[in-house]
């Protein structure tokens, strides 16, 4: 068992909608005995939050489950547990390898898993309001990352 976790700053937009996209992903390829996802913030700020209503609206237009999401906040346990911690920006990336020890071999760029779109980040959609170009992003990279982790 494998277990991924989708980080990004609010744990409330970016990440649940990574979370949800691979947990369908895996679902729908009948994985599910392989892989454990999960997500986590690095601020914490929304802790015990649900999702932000864009992230929601784009999940259920797309009829992707999304039960029992709770926002939590990164913690060394949770990145110890983690086999792959993988981050929505270069923020997001260096706050987990400053705050966290025994990170760096693990620790990855969501953009990394979709090079042909040209991102460097996740946009986070808390600014841009663009849920439509986060789940671009994000559905190609959850995509590309199962195939890796699949081999
Ligand atoms: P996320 O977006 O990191 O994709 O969940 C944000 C959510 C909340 C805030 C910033 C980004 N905030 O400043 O509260």
């Amino acid at each position: 068992m494998k277990k991924i976790t989708f980080i990004c700053l609010g744990n409330i937009c970016r990440s649940p909608m990574a979370e949800f996209v691979m947990k369908d992903l895996i679902k729908k390829n009948k994985l599910e005995e392989f892989f454990f996802v999960t997500s986590a913030g690095t601020s914490g700020e929304h802790d015990g939050e649900g999702m932000h209503f864009g992230t929601k609206t784009k999940l259920e237009s797309l009829n992707i489950k999304h039960q029992n999401f709770k926002s939590k906040k990164l913690t060394q346990k949770l990145c110890n547990e983690s086999d792959f911690l993988i981050t929505m920006d270069n923020s997001n990336f260096n706050n987990v390898l400053k705050k966290f020890n025994n990170v760096e071999n693990k620790l990855l760029k969501m953009t990394d898993f979709a090079p042909d779109l040209g991102y460097n980040e996740v946009p986070d959609p808390w600014y841009s309001k663009n849920f439509d170009e986060t789940y671009k992003i994000i559905s190609l990279a959850c995509e590309n990352l199962l195939n890796f982790l699949k081999k």
